[in-house]
């Protein structure tokens, strides 16, 4: 969950939808996340216009970090549940598009793989990987 949505006291409502999903939360961390380790998060979009934006965006108050698991594609199931990056085109029923209408400020970020999640794991939780 990105610092919107931990600013905007939305931390129950989004982990509620996750839980209303049947998946569980295995780890979780309050916590600002420092520009070294964004820039390492959002490596592959290093170069894009919108990155440096994004970089402050992520490092300016805390997110809440968290490992989520119940299915044997965690990852596709909550990007299912996130809806489509930019907030304003993402479907009502997904915590973007109910609850956000922003392309930066869009409340939750979610790996888009397995092999990006089991990196994105690595960076914030390395004791778990
Ligand atoms: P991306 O990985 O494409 O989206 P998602 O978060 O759905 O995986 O982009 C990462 C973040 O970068 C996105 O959540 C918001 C920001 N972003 C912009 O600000 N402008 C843009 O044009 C894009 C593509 C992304
Ligand atoms: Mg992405």
């Amino acid at each position: 969950m990105k610092p919107d949505g931990v600013a905007r006291g939305l931390i129950g409502e989004i982990i509620g939808r996750l839980e209303d999903k049947q998946l569980c939360i295995v780890a979780a961390e309050l916590r600002t996340i420092e520009r070294a380790t964004a820039e390492r998060h959002y490596v592959e979009h290093q170069g894009q216009p919108y990155y440096e934006k994004l970089v402050e965006f992520i490092t300016q108050g805390p997110s809440l970090v968290l490992v989520v698991e119940g299915s044997e594609d965690t990852w596709q199931v909550v990007r299912g549940l996130m809806g489509a990056t930019n907030s304003k085109e993402a479907a009502p029923g997904t915590i973007r598009g109910d609850l956000a209408i922003g392309m930066r400020e869009n409340l939750v970020h979610g790996s888009d793989s397995a092999a990006s999640a089991q990196r994105e794991i690595e960076i914030f939780f390395p004791h778990l990987v």
